[in-house]
């Protein structure tokens, strides 16, 4: 199968880069050194400046010996520039959003599109001459070599981002080049599943996996996939008691119509609130809830045997994140995940959807046959409810955000907004305010709404919800769930917030 390797210098669309290749029906994955296995590359954006010696750069070698086409992006499309002879001057001030280009049509790389198209542009510096044998083929007012092209030599560059929706035929000039490639497109994800399950009993065999599942779209998609390829596979789901309304009853369910009897539901609340008792500092809690999940899910594996592999529904991104440490290096929050055990229990790891985007996984879950509505749900953290109830856990404290929790998604829902949002959920701040209710003084907690748009979860906007649907989603949460007399809207965008509170 032909494959696009993506450069990445640190540019926030890498990943979306490489989502609109595999959607043109061509494998792309990011990558930080050459390799001959790439029909093609891509040199991604970044926060860099070609001139500064810091910056992320190819060697001179790498321009000169690759005989496969290459594209470069914003970032990418001036290193190329200055790497072959050209030059690249810091700009004056930021040119920044939808900008008019007039492009050169007669380009193999602008087949198809109209002499001026909307681009989205986002870069101080700018190519200011380019190398011999290089021909300008676009511009905008502010930016005169907007793209350029040495179809000779196979190298094609363009200062705006054609990965971003904003650029409005941005596909068009990427399929374009896969077409300059001649990629055969072969990237598709029923072929997937098939070539998956062979490779899956290649590596497994008849011997046995033991995996656990959250009621998470990844893991149970992962798990539905060993399932389908009839390995000997069992599941674990530990109710940790911080789940959601009806959690583990809703995984029972699902695995019940997967037709797997290999499901061990294990009730673990009492543990889990008893050992988070007075914590109330959040990474302390994340470690607690972290490290008790791993104790039980071994407690467990050794009553049902000896087993040969651990599962993990890890996908592409976790991946290429955790390959990245130094990218990433201020942790910010310690994540919840079963990291350190496969050397802890001395097993190998499967992890069969290591390669696709949560898109891809959603896709796969719906070839499988999971319910739409549980593929669709947003995403929800290892740490469950504890990190949405801000300070000291509590059963009274667990109990009123899962109520309010269900009224939140149960309205959202209703609207008709659910896929809209990448994120909606309450979560619980611990103090109490004055209220009064039916001529009665009351003393009680406050519950915030945290609703949020994004696309990877990295940068998020809060979400401009109806004041309708805000109005509802608080007189219900104040009617309905015992100890809260007061609701407040988070107005705050990550960056400065994060999504979750804690
Ligand atoms: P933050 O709060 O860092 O969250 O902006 C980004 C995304 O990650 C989810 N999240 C987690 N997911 N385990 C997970 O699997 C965790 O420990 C965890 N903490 C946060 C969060 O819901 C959001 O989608």
């Amino acid at each position: 199968m032909d494959k696009i390797g993506i450069f990445d210098f640190g540019g926030q669309y890498c990943h979306l880069i490489a989502r609109r290749i595999r959607d043109l029906g061509v494998y792309a994955e990011i990558i930080y050194e050459p390799s001959p296995d790439y029909a093609g590359f891509i040199l991604s954006g970044g926060p860099g400046n070609v001139s500064e010696d810091d910056s992320p750069q190819l060697p001179r070698k790498f321009f000169n010996d690759v005989s496969v086409p290459v594209l470069g992006i914003c970032y990418g499309h001036q290193m190329i520039a200055q790497s072959l002879g050209g030059t690249v001057e810091k700009g004056k001030e930021r040119e920044y959003g939808k900008k008019i280009a007039t492009l050169d049509t007669s380009s193999p790389l602008f087949k198809n599109l109209k002499q001026k198209e909307q681009v989205w542009m986002s870069h101080y510096d700018q190519i200011i001459t380019l190398p011999s044998n290089f021909e300008n083929i676009g511009s905008t007012d502010s930016c005169p070599i907007a793209s350029y092209q040495n179809p000779y030599e196979n190298f094609y560059g363009v200062q705006f981002h054609p990965e971003v929706k904003h650029t409005i035929n941005g596909d068009v000039i990427l399929d374009n080049f896969l077409n300059i490639i001649g990629c055969k497109r072969e990237w598709k994800l029923n072929k997937w599943i098939d070539s998956k399950i062979q490779e899956l009993h290649s590596a497994i065999g008849s011997k046995r996996v033991i995996m656990a599942v959250s009621g998470g779209v990844d893991s149970t998609v992962a798990a539905a996939l060993l399932n389908k390829a009839d390995i000997d596979a069992h599941f674990i789901h530990v109710d940790t008691g911080l789940m959601r309304l009806n959690e583990s009853f809703e995984v029972t369910n699902i695995f019940n119509d997967l037709g797997t009897e290999n499901l061990h539901v294990v009730d673990a609340s009492n543990r889990f609130l008893e050992k988070l008792g007075e914590v109330s500092d959040p990474e302390q809690k994340r470690k607690i809830i972290g490290n008790l999940f791993i104790d039980i899910f071994e407690e467990e594996a050794e009553k049902l045997g000896d087993f040969d592999f651990l599962g993990q529904g890890t996908i592409y991104p976790d991946r290429i994140e955790s390959a990245e440490p130094s990218k990433h290096a201020n942790v910010i929050k310690t994540h919840h995940n079963v990291g350190g055990l496969p050397e802890r229990m001395k097993l190998g790891l499967i992890e069969p959807l290591n390669e696709l985007y949560k898109d891809e996984v959603r896709e796969i879950g719906t070839m499988l046959g999971l319910p739409e509505k549980f593929i669709n749900r947003h995403p929800f953290p290892g740490p469950a409810l504890a990190i949405r109830i801000l300070g000291k856990v509590s059963e009274e404290r667990v109990s009123i955000l899962r109520q309010a929790d269900a009224i939140v998604t149960e309205i959202i829902e209703e609207k008709g907004i659910y896929n809209t949002l990448w994120q909606a959920f309450p979560a619980l701040i611990p103090v109490k305010s004055v209220g009064v209710m039916g001529d009665k003084r009351t003393y009680e907690y406050i519950i915030t709404i945290r609703a949020v748009e994004s696309v990877d979860a990295m940068t998020a906007d809060w979400a401009r919800l109806d004041y309708e649907i805000l109005e509802e989603i608080s007189s219900n949460i104040i009617n309905r769930v015992e100890g809260v007399n007061r609701v407040l809207y988070d107005i705050t965008s990550k960056p400065p917030g994060t999504i979750e509170y804690e």
